[in-house]
């Protein structure tokens, strides 16, 4: 048996799996193309072949994948559907507060506890003191399985038995930063026509490291070696549209910062960092 398998194996899923290994935890791990996984093996992981495998192997079972559909096609098949009784299952994709809900009402009919996460930031902060996650669900769920998820993030919260309450503020939180980066594209934008250096920018006025990093990205050209891609970016979008949606909540700002995404999109810039998106600007 291990401590906890992790299922899927993107960049934050392979983030995930290597920081629970490297603070010493016994992991069993999962991807759809198995080469992902034989890659952590060196790192000391069990390999699930099927999700059955991985799903039988820990008491704790951590979801990050693409988006909710997957994550419940995964789990619908004749050979897990029975294995998933006493699981804690821990969903860190992406997704809306609807399906948050959604999902914890149809794991809990399969007999599991059901946990719903939002990871605030990239991979590169997983594991890290400034890294941070929250999530939501019953608090006797989070107790079980909290020593094992801590060293994910340094600043790891609960958020409350409220089982959509994490992915709420995570649209809210990416709304800030959106909302914040189209600022620093107009910011940029100003001191190139007024001759100064992006690099100046950078010293004197940037508000963070991420204004920083698309200041150099811009200025060295570098845009296709991605801090994060602009579609990573228009998916996290897309989850905060449909959810104002869901909601009836006013979305001109959105619809003002989709447009931006929609023509990056049409210009084939989706592969290339969210500094890309200066181009549209200009
Ligand atoms: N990267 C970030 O900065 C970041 C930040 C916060 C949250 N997240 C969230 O974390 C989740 C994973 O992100 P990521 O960056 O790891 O993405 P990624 O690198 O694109 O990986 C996607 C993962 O989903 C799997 N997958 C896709 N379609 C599938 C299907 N039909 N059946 C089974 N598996 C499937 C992929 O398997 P294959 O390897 O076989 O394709 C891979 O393991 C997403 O929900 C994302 O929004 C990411």
């Amino acid at each position: 048996m291990s401590e906890i398998s992790v299922l899927g194996l993107g960049s934050m899923g392979s983030t995930l799996a290597r920081t629970l290994l490297s603070a010493g935890h016994a992991v069993t791990v999962w991807n759809r193309s198995q080469q992902k996984t034989e890659l952590l093996v060196a790192d000391g992981a069990e390999i699930g072949v099927t999700v059955a495998d991985a799903v039988e192997a820990s008491p704790v079972i951590l979801v990050c994948i693409d988006n909710y559909t997957t994550t419940r096609k995964i789990f619908s098949s004749v050979e897990v559907l029975p294995l998933l009784a006493d699981r804690i299952v821990v969903q860190m994709s992406s997704g809306t507060p609807r399906e948050a809900v959604a999902d914890e009402k149809w794991f809990v009919e399969k007999g599991a506890g059901y946990l719903d996460a939002a990871i605030l930031g990239s991979p590169k902060a997983i594991g890290t003191e400034t890294g941070q996650i929250l999530i939501a669900g019953s608090e006797k769920l989070w107790q079980e399985c909290n020593t094992v998820l801590e060293c994910l993030a340094g600043n790891f919260q609960y958020t409350g038995n409220k089982i959509d309450s994490a992915k709420v503020l995570d649209l809210a939180w990416l709304s800030q930063r959106l909302g914040y980066f189209m600022g620093v594209f107009q910011g940029l934008l100003l001191c190139e026509a007024g001759g100064v250096g992006l690099d100046v920018f950078s010293a004197t006025v940037a508000v963070d490291a991420r204004a920083s990093m698309m200041a150099n990205t811009i200025q060295t050209n570098s845009f296709t070696d991605p801090v994060n891609t602009v579609k990573v970016w228009k998916e996290a979008l897309h989850h905060i549209q449909k959810h104002a949606n869901d909601i009836g909540s006013n979305s001109e700002v959105l619809d003002f910062i989709a447009d931006k995404f929609q023509r990056a999109q049409s210009a084939g810039y989706e592969e290339e960092d969210l500094a890309a998106l200066i181009k549209i600007f200009r």
